[in-house]
């Protein structure tokens, strides 16, 4: 069984050509373009800019991950349907009808928040971790900030999500105030490690950022504050400390420690409270290593599973692994013209 995977729900273009044979996946193309270049200007997405840029790339990298394969050899389309930029959306759901106009291979529209949660059960040999669930799945990105039960494939509860800006959202913003690249995420980790092992002089006073909703019982989140606070500490220094690259460091280092901090503590709770087997991270925010090493540290007797840090991030690997692990609905040609992007489908 040959399956394609279509994700365009953000600022990724991305098709991933995958193998199903046996209970064992094998990736036969992965192509992906990121747009983060072009909505640097912006310090976060565009959602028409993005939506034209999907248009243009998506022949290309179509093209790039069936390399030797032919278009016939397709039995299954997976594409994104939600949730995500309804125009960007809409790119790949044509494109993905478009395919099927020509070969007849049946499409399954897929969610994206589910696709972080699957696909840290791929294995580097290919192989599907069986015994994974009950699981606690935090999706963190640009977008969304989500604690899930995932009782299994296809059965899930939301326990908690943010009330306002997501995690990544947050560095994002914050990182555009220091003047550090979009995305913020990686720029923030990188200064914040800068400051970790070199050091330097704290700002006088020294920078304390505030942990929203970490205490409360209830596993909502909400970063706008933190957002915030950074905003006010920033303007109320001196024009000659906000241009010093100790200051930009520091503010990265308690950033990160904020974020790090309320998502450890709330993901730990829910992993202490429910009986799982397992804690899945998934989305951009999960390729923070500073995350990672500190969930490991709060939960040393869980199974942490985490795609690897390249593949945190949107990927045409994650509907298609979605279709196999729960290829339904399936439309076949005829049933797939109403097809629609579902820019806020939940997966509850
Ligand atoms: O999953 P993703 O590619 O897109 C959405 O579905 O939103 O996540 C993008 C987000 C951005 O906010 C980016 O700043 C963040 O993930 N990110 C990171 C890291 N890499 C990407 N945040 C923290 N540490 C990283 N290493
Ligand atoms: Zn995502």
């Amino acid at each position: 069984m040959t399956i394609l995977g279509i994700e365009t729900s953000c600022d990724e273009t991305a098709i991933s050509l995958i193998e199903h044979l046996e209970g064992r996946v094998r990736i036969l193309g992965d192509a992906l373009v990121s747009q983060t270049a072009l909505h640097r200007p912006y310090g976060g997405v565009h959602p028409f800019m993005a939506k034209r840029a999907h248009q243009e790339n998506l022949p290309r990298i179509y093209r790039e991950a069936l390399g030797r394969h032919r278009e016939e050899d397709i039995d299954r389309i997976a594409v994104t349907q939600g949730p995500g930029l309804s125009p960007c959306l809409w790119q790949g759901i044509e494109f993905a009808k478009d395919i099927q106009r020509r070969t007849g291979a049946p499409i399954v529209p897929t969610n994206h928040v589910e696709g972080h949660i699957l696909l840290p059960l791929l294995q580097e040999d290919g192989q599907i971790l069986p015994d994974a669930f009950p699981a606690l799945a935090l999706v963190v990105s640009g977008g969304h900030t989500e604690l899930v039960l995932a009782e299994r494939i296809g059965r899930y509860r939301i326990l908690g999500e943010t009330a306002d800006d997501a995690a990544g959202e947050c560095l994002d913003k914050t990182a555009r105030l220091l003047g550090l690249d979009y995305p913020g995420g990686p720029a923030i980790a990188e200064k914040a490690g800068e400051w970790a092992s070199r050091g330097g002089i704290p700002a006088n006073p020294p920078i304390s950022l505030p942990r929203p909703m970490m205490n409360r019982s209830s596993y909502e989140f909400s970063f706008s504050g933190l957002k915030t606070a950074v905003l006010y500490d920033w303007q109320s220094r001196p024009e000659s400390v906000r241009q010093s690259p100790d200051y930009v460091r520091e503010m990265a280092f308690e950033i990160q420690r904020a974020v790090v901090d309320v998502l450890v503590a709330k993901t730990a709770r829910g992993a202490e409270s429910f009986p799982v087997r397992s804690v899945i991270i998934g989305g951009g925010v999960s390729a923070n290593t500073e995350l990672r090493a500190r969930l490991r540290k709060a939960l040393p007797s869980l199974r942490i599973l985490a795609a690897p840090p390249s593949r945190s991030t949107d990927n045409g690997l994650m509907p298609a692994l979605t279709a196999v692990l729960r290829p339904d609905p399936m439309l076949r040609p005829g049933e797939s013209s109403s097809l629609a992007a579902a820019p806020s489908l939940r997966i509850e």
